[in-house]
């Protein structure tokens, strides 16, 4: 038996021991209210704080952690960026169908593809975009993503259930372009006949195509049992920099947090154009013959240019995405005078150590040397990125 001193003893640690469990279950219940509060306020419309690991995609040296917080956290310290980042079509490059903005795009239309699909009919009830096949059946086929912020083109995906293949997605026929806001054929597909109902409606894409097609529109998600699980939309703060909840934590703590993303010291030319070039294309996504080639529809994948460029061999890391992009700031946004400033960075007469141009030294360098080749079935042009003198000049 113990003694009544050790009795009291013991007691009294108990009661200690008691407290310290309750403070600790407050502090940690504190925490989760607050990511909670963080889910609630952020206006994306499909936004989560849950995230997912990329399964059977390139694993990613920046998803490999939990710990996103979603974009509307970062406003409170970097509230420039983060106005900008709004305009930029990452921002925008993913969303639900029934989302207004989306729906109403197809809503009440038709689209006639030809053979050997048939003419589609898109309604909108209650909260879903559907499409039907005009004057074959009443049966409609759901729409559910949108992917593309309709900058140019809005494409749609839908998730469902395959015999063989568990989910597949089916990229729908019909997208919005905004040139002459019109509907047209979804790029990128050919005329195959449909093995089923489904296929007259959309293209098929199944494991890894469909995973990455996910994956460069979006910060975090997986799709599985018909759903995207751990869903982030769009081209987050956090898909660049990496999840945030670390880097929070220490700029709550203290005035000067260590560096974190672009700021530490491993960050440099080679990191940027990885983590631009994996959704923008390097060259290890094209054929060997295309890149030999060098048609102009590589004009599309600006990374494969400026890895030819003079300017980047010969500028020894000097040369990166953001020396003429900010990456927060849309390019629509950005002047013909600030292109040729950072041109002429470089290659100003007397005042840079490069050479510098026979024919002008003030302007026009872009229509010369980065000339634009337009893709009509995308809806758009591209900038050519191997930087460089033209015979047609
Ligand atoms: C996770 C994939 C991903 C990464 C990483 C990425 N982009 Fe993009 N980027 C996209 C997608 C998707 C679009 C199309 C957006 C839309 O729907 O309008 C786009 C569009 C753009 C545009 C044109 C749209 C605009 O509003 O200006 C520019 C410029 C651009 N990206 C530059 C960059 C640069 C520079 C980097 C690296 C710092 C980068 N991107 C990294 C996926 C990505
Ligand atoms: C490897 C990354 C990658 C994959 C995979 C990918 N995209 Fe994109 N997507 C981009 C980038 C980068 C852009 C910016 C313009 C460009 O390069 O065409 C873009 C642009 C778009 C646009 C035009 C947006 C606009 O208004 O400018 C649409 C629509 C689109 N993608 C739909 C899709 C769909 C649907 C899939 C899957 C079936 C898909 N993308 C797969 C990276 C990707
Ligand atoms: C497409 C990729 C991408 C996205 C999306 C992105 N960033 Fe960045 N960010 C970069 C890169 C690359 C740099 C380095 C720029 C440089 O070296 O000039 C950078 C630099 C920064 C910096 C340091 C320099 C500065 O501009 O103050 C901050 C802070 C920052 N980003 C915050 C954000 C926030 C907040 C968001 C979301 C609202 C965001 N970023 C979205 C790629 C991105
Ligand atoms: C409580 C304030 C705070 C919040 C919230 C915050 N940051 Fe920061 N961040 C800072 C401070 C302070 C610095 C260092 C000074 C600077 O560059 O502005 C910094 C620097 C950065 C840098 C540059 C890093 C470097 O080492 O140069 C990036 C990138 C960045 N933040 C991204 C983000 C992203 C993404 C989010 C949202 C997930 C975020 N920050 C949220 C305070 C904050
Ligand atoms: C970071 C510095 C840098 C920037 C910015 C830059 N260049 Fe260059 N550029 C170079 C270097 C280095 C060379 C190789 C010749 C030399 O050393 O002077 C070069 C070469 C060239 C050449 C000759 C290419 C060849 O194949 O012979 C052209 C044309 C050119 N640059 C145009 C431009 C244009 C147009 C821009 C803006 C869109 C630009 N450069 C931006 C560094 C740069
Ligand atoms: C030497 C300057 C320079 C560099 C470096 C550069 N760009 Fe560009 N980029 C431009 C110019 C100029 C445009 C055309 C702007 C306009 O008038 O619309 C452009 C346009 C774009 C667009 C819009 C679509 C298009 O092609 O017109 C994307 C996306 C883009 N760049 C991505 C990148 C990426 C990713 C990198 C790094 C691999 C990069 N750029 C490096 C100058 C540059
Ligand atoms: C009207 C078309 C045109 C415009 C505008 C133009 N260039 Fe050129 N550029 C050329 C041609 C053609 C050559 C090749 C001249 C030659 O070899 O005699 C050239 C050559 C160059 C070279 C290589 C010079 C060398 O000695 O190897 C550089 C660098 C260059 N341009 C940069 C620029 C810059 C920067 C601008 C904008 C301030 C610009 N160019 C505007 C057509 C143009």
């Amino acid at each position: 038996m113990l003694g009544p001193k050790w009795e009291s003893a013991l007691k009294r640690g108990f009661i200690l021991i008691l407290l310290l469990v309750v403070i600790a279950l407050a502090v940690l219940r504190g925490g989760f209210l607050r990511t909670e509060l963080v889910a609630q306020e952020s206006s994306e419309p499909v936004e989560s704080t849950a995230s997912g690991s990329v399964a059977d995609v390139k694993v990613h040296r920046r998803q490999d952690k939990d710990g996103y917080l979603g974009r509307e956290v970062c406003r409170e310290c970097h509230a420039a960026n983060y106005e900008l980042h709004g305009m930029h079509g990452h921002a925008h490059t993913f969303a639900l169908a029934s989302d207004e903005k989306i729906a109403s795009k197809f809503a009440g239309r038709n689209f006639d593809y030809g053979e050997p699909y048939g003419n589609y009919e898109y309604d909108q009830d209650e909260e879903a975009l559907s499409v039907r096949l005009s004057g074959e059946s009443e049966e409609s086929f759901p729409l559910q993503y949108a992917l593309g912020s309709g900058h140019h083109a809005i494409t749609l995906l839908s998730l469902a259930k395959d015999a063989e293949k568990g989910t597949v997605a089916y990229e729908h026929r019909g997208s919005w372009f905004r040139d002459r806001d019109r509907l047209g054929r979804t790029p990128g597909q050919p005329l195959t006949t449909p093995e089923s109902e489904s296929e007259r409606f959309g293209m098929k894409h199944v494991d890894n195509v469909m995973q990455k097609c996910i994956y460069c529109h979006t910060t975090t998600g997986t799709v599985a049992d018909q759903k995207i699980v751990g869903l982030t939309a769009n081209v987050n703060c956090e898909k660049c920099h990496g999840p945030g909840a670390e880097h929070v934590r220490q700029a709550r703590a203290m005035k000067e947090p260590p560096p974190f993303s672009v700021g530490s010291d491993k960050w440099d030319s080679e990191s940027e154009i990885q983590l631009c070039g994996d959704c923008h294309r390097l060259p290890e996504a094209i054929t060997l013959k295309e890149l030999r080639d060098y048609p102009d529809k590589l004009a599309r994948f600006q990374p494969v240019g400026l890895l030819r460029s003079q300017c980047f061999i010969e500028s020894e890391g000097a040369l990166r995405c953001t020396t003429c992009h900010n990456p927060h700031r849309t390019i629509s946004d950005v002047s013909k005078s600030e292109h040729v400033a950072n041109c002429i960075q470089c290659h100003q007469p007397g005042k840079s150590s490069h050479v510098s141009c026979p024919v002008s030294t003030t302007e026009g360098c872009i229509k010369c040397h980065m000339p634009k080749y337009d893709f009509e079935s995308l809806g758009t042009g591209f900038h050519d990125h191997w930087i460089r003198v033209h015979p047609e000049d």
